[in-house]
């Protein structure tokens, strides 16, 4: 079985390449990733020399590279992570949203659809995507499966693009598909342009926390190696042409979601409770900010046995521990660029 596993070398696809390799000592898995300042190696540097571990460096967007690559290798199977994931860098540039999301999504389509030909026996096209397809919901209701699609930033609109894309593959040419969509991950190796793992680096550093608006957007939070544990159970168990939601059940607002992390580092640092909240800094709201996700992951848990593992305050320490014995990966990824960022961004 061999298992291509599209922008490995991100956040949430190096949890799940270490799953598979460690889990499914059968499978051969490839990482097909270009490297952009989202992956870094260094997420898999415990696994990479394990004997069914191969690293692809390539870029999703070049159709023909895509179907030489994929005429050479012959997948069976592909779970599709690689995308442009920031919300704030949608804003600032929907087109490389575009480019990778929607265009790279359809060029692995097209390479499966032309190296699987007519027989789709053992074959999978596995679509990670996100809740934020949805849109926003009011103070009440989760988002199901039924839900309709309501995108609203150049991020979500370019993976409900994705989505539809995958979803026709499936309907016009039959190809064996299957979607999750996911709440909001957290957890180690998290790029610190999201709220959690910025918010740990500023609280390391003492520097301002930027909170957008008023802090009452609401968001579902699952730790990371429970998306990937459910990553693996829709790969396996899920049925053909069902999209799955994924959740925490676990919904914070904003700023009391940033005062807890306070808190836990306040005690882990020894710094006097109550020094990290004085940090926290309301800024300019983000244009066409969704107010709340919430995801009804019953469908899941019913057909496929999913739960979430861990509570949210075991999972946050978990992930201020790894962030604060990681101090070296966070110093690489929040120097060079980082720096331009995020003076950009916030101030
Ligand atoms: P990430 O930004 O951390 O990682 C994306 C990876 O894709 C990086 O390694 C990057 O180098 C790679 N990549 C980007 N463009 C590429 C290209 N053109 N060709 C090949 N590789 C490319 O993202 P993430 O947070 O790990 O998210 C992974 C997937 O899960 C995305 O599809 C995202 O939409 C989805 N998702 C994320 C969340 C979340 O909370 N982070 C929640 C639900 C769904
Ligand atoms: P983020 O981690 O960017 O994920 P998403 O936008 O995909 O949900 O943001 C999570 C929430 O935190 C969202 O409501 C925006 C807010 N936020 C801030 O208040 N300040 C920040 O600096 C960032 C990056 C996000």
């Amino acid at each position: 079985m061999k298992i291509l596993v599209t922008g490995g070398a991100g956040f949430i696809g190096s949890h799940v390449i270490r799953r598979f390799v460690t889990n499914h000592p059968s499978y051969t898995i490839y990482n097909l990733d270009a490297l952009t300042y989202a992956g870094n190696l260094s997420n898999l540097s415990d696994i990479e020399k394990a004997p069914n571990y191969h690293f692809i460096k390539g870029d999703i967007t070049d159709g023909p590279y895509i179907e030489n690559l994929f005429s050479k290798y012959a997948f069976d199977k592909v779970i599709h992570l690689a995308a442009e994931s920031h919300v704030d860098r949608s804003i600032e540039d929907p087109l490389s949203f575009v480019k990778t999301n929607i265009i790279g999504t359809v060029n692995l389509l097209n390479a499966c659809k032309s190296i699987w030909g007519e027989d789709y026996t053992n074959k999978l096209f596995y679509h990670i995507s996100t809740d934020e397809v949805y849109g926003s919901l009011g103070e009440d209701g989760l988002f199901t499966e039924e839900s309709s699609y309501d995108p609203n930033s150049p991020y979500s609109a370019s993976k409900a693009s994705s989505d539809h894309f995958v979803r026709a593959y499936h309907e016009t040419y039959n190809l064996p598909v299957v979607i999750s969509n996911c709440s909001n991950n957290y957890g180690p190796n998290h790029f610190p342009e999201k709220l959690i793992p910025l918010c740990i680096n500023n609280i390391i550093h003492q520097k301002p926390l930027p909170v957008y608006g008023d802090g009452k957007y609401t968001r579902d939070w699952l730790y990371v190696i429970d998306h990937a544990i459910a990553i693996d159970q829709v790969a396996h168990k899920g049925v053909v042409g069902e999209t799955y939601n994924i959740g925490g059940y676990n919904e914070w607002q904003n700023i009391d979601l940033v005062k807890l992390l306070c808190d836990i580092m306040d005690e882990k640092l020894s710094r006097k409770q109550g020094s990290s909240q004085n940090l926290i800094t309301f800024i300019k709201d983000r244009p066409g900010h969704d107010k709340r996700y919430a995801i009804d992951a019953s469908k899941i848990t019913k057909e496929l046995g999913w739960k979430p593992s861990v509570t949210f305050e075991e999972g946050l320490r978990l992930t201020i521990d790894w962030y604060l014995s990681n101090a070296d990966w966070l110093e690489n990824v929040t120097s060079g660029n980082y720096l331009e960022y995020y003076k950009k961004m916030y101030s």
